[in-house]
């Protein structure tokens, strides 16, 4: 309610007087709003950020966060520097202050042993130091990540957050409020039951999709011509620049997080408040007011449960949004903590336990441009030999022009190249500040460096494609390699080396000519002995027996998969009728969309891709024909299954085959268009995204019911 003026002159008062009442009375009105609003934001900003669970639009937010930068600034009295307004920086500094620990910034020891051993060996000296015997019981332990980013002390007087420091060399830090302060993650004020003084010790990082946006935004900056600005090697870099600028307006543009997961100073608890015996019980305390603690923080019990945990969170690690580069475990039992104690700048209780580095840097000795199967040009790195992610990487591709643009990678360059998982190599940034003086900028070349035909990009293309077709020898020998591969014509022996030397010496020009191969002549090739070359042509000659789907596929037809081509043989049934469909009639296909169609209808449309369609029919190629099937007459159609894992009954490929011919389509990868995912031993990272997404998990029994078309 807003105050009437005429209440305030029914009191006799002088008009000065009641002016002035007036003012004191919108002031503790603003007060009382100021209050309100920045409960609302406080609330609603660990709602977003920290639980990630926001409650009302974020429109609504920034109306409410106006409001209150309004209200402050029409009122400076009433700004305190836990408000809300306060994370958004602006604050310029000439240098942090150093700030005394009161209670010392300890770091951790690492085990060196990377294997499930380096989790034993910590248990073993545990117990040793607490004089446990083998008839005492397990040890229980906290398990946590090892987060990649910088330790933050945050201190909170009266439940305010007051200062928060970085961890110098543990006894002295430095001011970083104002920074900390812009991240939306971390409580500026504390529930009331906290205590007087606490310090909440923890980590601040930088999400993966986080850095990878700022490094992008920072790449348009420096062509844009900005000067000063740089590109971060990692995340854990960016966060270290963002937590010391000395601008908190360019670190408020710097998206940092926070986890909690340890204690400094404190006084009380405040009385007849919380209290905790063990570190894990502690840790959820700390959740309840306000601080982000990992999810994947867990109780476990002796070496055992720390070498599940180790293993468990290494099948974790490539999924996370945010990198590790270890875990962390620690005896759980305050109390036990205590009689372990100290060695010098570590505690005895906590050991971290690290994973192979998933990144290393290396430098780019040459880009050069590969051509592929349908003439694509790639430009790969080719890099000094490093070892990353377990193994030793030499190349990295750039995929393209624009993406080898984007990053900017040059000749000469210092570049951070990542591996994680499976996951192909690749490289991550440019080290700017290592750059040789004139390393010239990457160009695709204009013509193809294999058979000199013209390069072109398509209008809306990221990629330069050879035209050079069948002409070029490059793809020429991929074509054939992939008409011979397993799951095309499946033609035992050929291998890389001698499809090279085929092409090389023009005995084979075109697919069909690997079927008039003479004996002598496979046998005069380098390192094929006369029997390989009859186990060759016995292999050429078996192929010719073969299915539609597999001949399409093995047809090399742009945009063509496996999975594509089984339901255009399924669909037509005929040969004849997928050369002759119109883009139209090819639409109707399971899957194909207008750029499959059209491309399928290109391909038939070359005479000379006619001619070699009818020259592996004239040597004898030949699958059985059928009628053209209605997909829904089959009991799978419609129906997409990921198969992972071990399976006991059957081979993958086998229950690939008996599901695709009951109309079920099977995929690499699952999404919430997934059916079913069958999973057998050691299934990995499918299986756990099957189950986040709620997909049905089917195992060998349930593939058994799917395969009598039955839908489990
Ligand atoms: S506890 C008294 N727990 O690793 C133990 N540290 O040297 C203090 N780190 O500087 C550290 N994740 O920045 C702890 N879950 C975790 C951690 C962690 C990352 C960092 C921290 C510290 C270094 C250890």
């Amino acid at each position: 309610m807003s105050p009437q003026v005429g209440d305030l002159f029914d009191d006799g008062l002088s008009s000065a007087d009641a002016s002035a009442k007036a003012l004191n009375r919108s002031v503790e009105l603003a007060a009382r709003r100021v209050q309100e609003l920045s409960q609302a934001l406080h609330h609603h900003a660990h709602a977003y950020y920290t639980l990630d669970a926001p409650e009302i639009p974020d429109a609504e937010y920034d109306r409410l966060f106006r409001e209150l930068q309004a209200l402050e600034s029409a009122h400076p009295e009433l700004l305190t520097p836990d408000s809300p307004t306060q994370r958004v920086g602006g604050q310029v500094l000439d240098a942090f202050a150093p700030v005394t620990h009161r209670v010392p910034m300890l770091s951790i020891r690492t085990e060196t042993d990377t294997e499930a051993s380096g989790a034993e060996a910590f248990d073993t000296r545990i117990r040793k130091e607490l004089g446990l015997t083998d008839a005492d019981p397990a040890v229980d332990y906290v398990a946590e990540l090892k987060f990649d980013g910088l330790a933050m002390s945050l201190r909170y007087e009266g439940g305010v957050l007051s200062q928060a420091a970085t961890r110098g060399d543990g006894e002295t830090g430095e001011d970083v409020t104002a920074n900390i302060r812009t991240i939306g993650q971390i409580p500026l004020r504390l529930p009331t039951d906290a205590p007087p003084v606490l310090e909440v010790r923890g980590e601040v990082y930088m999400r993966r999709g986080d850095f990878e946006a700022l490094n992008e935004r920072q790449r348009q900056r420096i062509a844009a011509g900005a000067k000063g600005e740089k590109t971060f090697v990692n995340p854990r870099n960016a966060a270290a620049g963002a937590v010391r600028q000395l601008d908190s307006g360019i670190a408020a543009e710097r998206p940092l997080s926070f986890f909690a997961y340890g204690l400094g100073d404190i006084t009380g608890p405040a009385e007849g408040g919380p209290q905790w015996r063990t570190h894990y019980d502690m840790l959820q305390q700390l959740k309840v007011w306000g601080f982000p603690v990992a999810q994947q923080t867990a109780c476990v019990q002796g070496a055992s449960g720390l070498v599940a945990f180790h293993k468990r969170i290494a099948a974790e690690r490539d999924a996370l949004p945010y990198d590790i580069d270890g875990v962390v475990y620690k005896v759980n039992d305050l109390a036990q903590q205590q009689r372990l104690g100290f060695v010098t700048r570590e505690p005895r209780w906590a050991v971290a336990h690290k994973y192979p580095a998933q990144e290393e840097m290396t430098t780019v000795q040459a880009i050069d441009v590969q051509v592929g199967r349908t003439g694509k040009l790639t430009p790969v790195a080719k890099l000094a030999p490093v070892f990353v992610g377990g193994v030793t990487v030499t190349n990295a591709t750039l995929h393209n022009e624009l993406e080898a643009r984007r990053k900017d990678v040059r000749v000469g360059d210092t570049v951070i190249v990542r591996r994680a998982g499976d996951v192909i190599p690749e490289v991550v940034s440019v080290v700017l500040d290592r750059r040789p003086p004139d390393a010239p900028q990457f160009t695709m070349m204009s013509h193809c460096p294999v058979c000199g035909s013209l390069a072109e990009r398509e209008d809306g293309e990221a990629d330069h494609r050879c035209t050079g077709g069948l002409f070029c020898s490059a793809q020429r020998k991929q074509a054939i390699w992939h008409f011979a591969h397993r799951r095309a014509m499946d033609v035992d022996g050929l291998g890389d080396k001698l499809v090279d030397q085929l092409v090389d010496t023009a005995q084979v020009q075109t697919l069909a000519d690997l079927y008039h191969l003479k004996l002598d002549t496979l046998a005069n090739m380098d390192r094929m002995a006369e029997k390989s070359a009859v186990n060759l042509l016995e292999a050429l000659e078996k192929s010719k027996t073969t299915t539609l789907g597999r001949f399409i596929f093995s047809l090399g037809i742009r945009h063509v998969g496996e999975a594509t081509a089984k339901e255009l043989a399924r669909h037509f049934g005929q040969l004849d009728a997928v050369m002759a469909a119109s883009e139209d009639a090819l639409l109707q296909v399971a899957d194909v969309g207008p750029v499959v169609a059209h491309s399928i209808r290109t391909f038939f449309d070359q005479p000379h891709n006619r001619e070699v369609v009818q020259a592996l029919r004239d040597a004898g190629v030949s699958w059985p024909e059928g009628d053209a099937l209605a997909p829904t007459e089959m009991p799978l159609a419609g129906i997409t299954v990921v198969l992972t894992g071990t399976l006991q009954s059957m081979g993958r490929d086998e229950a690939k085959e008996k599901l695709e011919a009951l109309g079920a389509k099977v995929a690499g990868s699952v999404s919430k268009k997934t059916h079913y995912v069958v999973a057998g031993a050691e299934a990995g990272s499918k299986l756990e995204k099957a189950q986040a997404l709620g997909v049905p998990v089917l195992d060998d029994t349930g593939l058994a019911v799917l395969l009598t078309g039955e839908k489990p």
